[in-house]
């Protein structure tokens, strides 16, 4: 018998049988339930934060900024979140750690397509990071259609030319599947923003609402190569990278390149 909607119980609104019934422990170690509840937690809150940034890309698209700025402003609290939740992940030791290691096999956070989808919304597009996952044709699907479709920042410089800016017609027609190379005219549009605010408030508050998520961005990288470190030291990650040194060396993948390097001219 099918209930009248406003008859939904909590749990069914929520499908919580399906949500509580996901965590499935391999090892039988008390740890491994934690493991598991810090990834699902985080995935829950790259959904969110891709169905928020992907409308506020569509909103920048039409000249509509006032709600990308609250859902962008939604995703700063939502990377807080994330960032604080490594102080609960922290609380595993190496030793707990080694009791699980064994069961997790050759998984990793490497192969998180909605954490690729997220960089490639955000503007860091990567072929290599789609071939990753070729043998799942819904996801690989799904990855080829974010990195063909233009990013956050994509539509930020789109942005600016329509506000008059020059910015290059290389920058404008760039093949969107590639990864993004700075551009003099984009330095020198932002530029023009810093040194005028008032004049273009609008976009001085995009810029500064983009540099707020590379910043916290960065941040959870930061706090997951340091989490890392504390737990597995300079071992090699599930995942077959160099572990600590690998997740060091992506500190250095930046989204915003410009708005960062105006910093110094200004
Ligand atoms: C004990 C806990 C953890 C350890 C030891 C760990 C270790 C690692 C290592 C070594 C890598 C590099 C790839 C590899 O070789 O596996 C990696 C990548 C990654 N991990 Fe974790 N991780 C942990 C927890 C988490 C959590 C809670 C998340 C949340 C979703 C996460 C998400 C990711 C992501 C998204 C990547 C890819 C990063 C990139 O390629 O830029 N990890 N992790």
């Amino acid at each position: 018998m099918t209930r009248a909607r406003n008859e939904i119980s909590y749990g069914d609104y929520l499908q919580l049988d399906r949500i509580l019934s996901a965590q499935a422990p391999l090892s039988g170690e008390h740890d491994e339930l934690l493991f598991i509840i810090i990834h699902q937690a985080s995935e829950l809150w790259m959904r969110l934060s891709i169905h928020e940034l992907s409308a506020a890309r569509d909103h920048i698209a039409r000249d509509d900024l006032g709600p990308a700025f609250k859902m962008i402003a939604r995703v700063a609290r939502i990377q807080a979140q994330l960032i604080q939740s490594w102080d609960v992940l922290s609380t595993l030791t190496p030793s707990d750690y080694s009791t699980i290691r064994a069961a997790l096999g050759s998984s990793s956070g490497f192969q998180s397509f909605q954490y690729r989808e997220l960089e490639f919304l955000m503007g860091l597009k990567s072929e290599t990071s789609l071939a990753l996952h070729s043998e799942d044709p819904g996801t690989h699907a799904r990855l080829a259609a974010a990195l063909s479709a233009p990013s956050l920042y994509d539509e930020s410089l789109r942005l600016l030319a329509r506000r008059g800016f020059e910015i290059a017609p290389a920058v404008l027609a760039r093949d969107l599947t590639q990864a993004y190379a700075p551009d003099p005219s984009v330095e020198a549009a932002w530029l023009a923003v810093y040194r005028d605010p008032h004049r273009y408030w609008d976009l001085y508050e995009l810029a500064e609402k983009l540099v707020d998520l590379e910043y916290r961005f960065q941040q959870w990288r930061f706090a997951h190569m340091k989490t890392v470190e504390r737990i597995i030291g300079f071992k090699r990650g599930t995942g077959g990278t160099a572990g600590v040194a690998y997740l060091g060396a992506v500190l250095s993948r930046g989204f915003f390149p410009e708005l960062i390097a105006l910093r110094t001219s200004l």
